[in-house]
């Protein structure tokens, strides 16, 4: 168990079953346990099964010292993690942002996440790692504006996370980790 930083409080990192979740490891809460962070995952259900599949959730386990959350406990159960100081949910699907948006808590990342919704004082970035086909939805437009008035910093836009037609983006492209530890520091400044 490596040694868990705490200076700057607990950061709740959420991530769903979107490409690139391989590296929130390396991109994410390395980094941010390098900036002081304690940090605390919680994955949706077909991250999580990417995820053990693959040995990082062990991996992330051993790095936080605290269990990757990807189901509900029992009311038995104490909580896993402690309480979070912000949320930051990177990769977010279409389907977890959408379901954000409207406040559908039907796993323990997005029980994390519409709660922290509504409780003043935790911030929440959400990174959507969506494509183009995703964005022309019907339904986006109004799930991104409805985030935007609960106050969640989104982490969009061309500069950023240019959209592709779906099957079309550049096989090995990273995700925006430098753009969301940005949004983390701004936001808890
Ligand atoms: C290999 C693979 C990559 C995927 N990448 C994405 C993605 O980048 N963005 C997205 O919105 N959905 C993506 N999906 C679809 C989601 O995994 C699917 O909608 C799933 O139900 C999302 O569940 P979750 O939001 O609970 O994690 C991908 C699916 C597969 C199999």
């Amino acid at each position: 168990m490596s040694e868990v930083p705490t200076a700057r409080g607990v950061l709740g990192v959420v991530a769903s079953a979107a490409g690139g979740v391989a590296t929130l490891r390396t991109g994410l809460v390395e980094p941010a346990m390098a900036r002081g962070w304690r940090v605390a995952v919680t994955l949706t259900p077909a991250a999580g099964r990417w995820l053990r599949a693959s040995g990082e959730l062990a991996r992330l386990e051993t790095l936080t010292g605290l269990p990757v959350r990807d189901r509900p406990r029992l009311p038995t159960d104490p909580r896993p993690h402690p309480p979070v100081d912000c949320f930051v949910a990177a990769p977010a699907t279409a389907n977890t942002v959408a379901k954000l948006a409207l406040g559908i808590a039907d796993n323990q990342a997005l029980t994390h996440l519409t709660e922290a919704l509504g409780t003043p004082g935790v911030p929440v970035i959400v990174f959507p790692h969506i494509n183009a086909a995703h964005a022309r939805h019907p339904a986006w437009p109004t799930h991104v504006a409805n985030l935007r008035r609960a106050g969640v910093h989104l982490i969009e836009g061309p500069d950023v996370w240019p959209l592709h037609e779906p099957q079309a983006a550049p096989p090995a492209r990273e995700l925006p980790w430098a753009a969301v530890l940005r949004a983390v520091d701004t936001a808890t400044r």
